[in-house]
């Protein structure tokens, strides 16, 4: 059994940065709904019949996927985490299924449906998707709740990759570097969705750093 989680100061800021980029993940999504997946609905789309072959698998990817976007952004609430401990695992669980799901479909996917260029970024960010979870349950399993943490968010930056990407290609000229041939837009983000948590991870020690050691306690 997973041990209870520590006691963490409550975050008691009414509207942070946190909740602003959040905020704005939100407007973000539901551009991307409107802007990318109409197909769904609109079948005169041309993306309707771009997907045909793969339809199938796109349903339990794109649930699987919808899952993971909507409660991984619940479990960076301190108020869940402190308050409602058990939901909090409940939600994780179902995350991490969530990520196993579109993951595993999203090689299928590539596999039948794109060419070589895209199929490795894309096996890339699935990779370090589920690296990067599988590694979050790990250290929570341990009971190392910082390295559970640092891992969830660098999870939850891949997650992100899908409403990133398809806002970068939202951007005149910027869509036609974001091909089956050429996914340099892909690329991009998967190397951002490494460094920018990296930066975040060590915020709180960067903002901290003062530079003030001697230079005898250096040496
Ligand atoms: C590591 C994470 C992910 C990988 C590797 C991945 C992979 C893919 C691939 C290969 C395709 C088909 C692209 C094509 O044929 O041109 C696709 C499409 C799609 N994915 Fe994902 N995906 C990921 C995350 C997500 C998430 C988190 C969601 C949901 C929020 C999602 C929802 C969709 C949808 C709705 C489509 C079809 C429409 C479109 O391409 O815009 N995916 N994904």
């Amino acid at each position: 059994m997973t041990p209870d989680l520590p006691d963490r100061p409550t975050d008691t800021r009414p509207f942070g940065l946190k909740h602003l980029f959040f905020a704005f993940l939100g407007l973000a999504t539901l551009f991307v709904i409107y802007n990318n997946e109409r197909f769904i609905v609109d079948h005169a789309d041309p993306l309707w019949d771009y997907y045909k072959g793969v339809r199938g698998a796109l349903v339990p990817h794109g649930i699987a996927g919808a899952v993971v976007l909507i409660l991984g952004a619940t479990q960076f609430s301190t108020r869940l985490r402190e308050r409602h401990t058990r939901l909090h695992r409940v939600f994780g669980r179902c995350y991490l299924i969530g990520v196993a799901i579109a993951a595993s479909v999203s090689i299928y996917i590539t596999l039948a449906h794109n060419a070589l260029p895209l199929q490795v970024a894309i096996f890339t960010q699935a990779s370090l998707w589920v690296l990067a979870s599988a590694t979050a349950f790990y250290c929570v399993r341990r009971g190392n709740y910082v390295l559970h943490r640092q891992f969830m968010i660098r999870s939850y930056a891949i997650t992100l990759i899908f409403v990133f990407d398809r806002l970068f290609d939202a951007l005149p000229r910027v869509v036609a570097l974001d091909t089956d041939v050429d996914p340099t837009i892909l690329w991009l983000c998967n190397v951002l969705a490494w460094v920018a948590p990296t930066y975040i991870i060590a915020w709180p020690a960067l903002a901290r750093a003062t530079g003030t050691a001697s230079v005898a306690s250096r040496v």
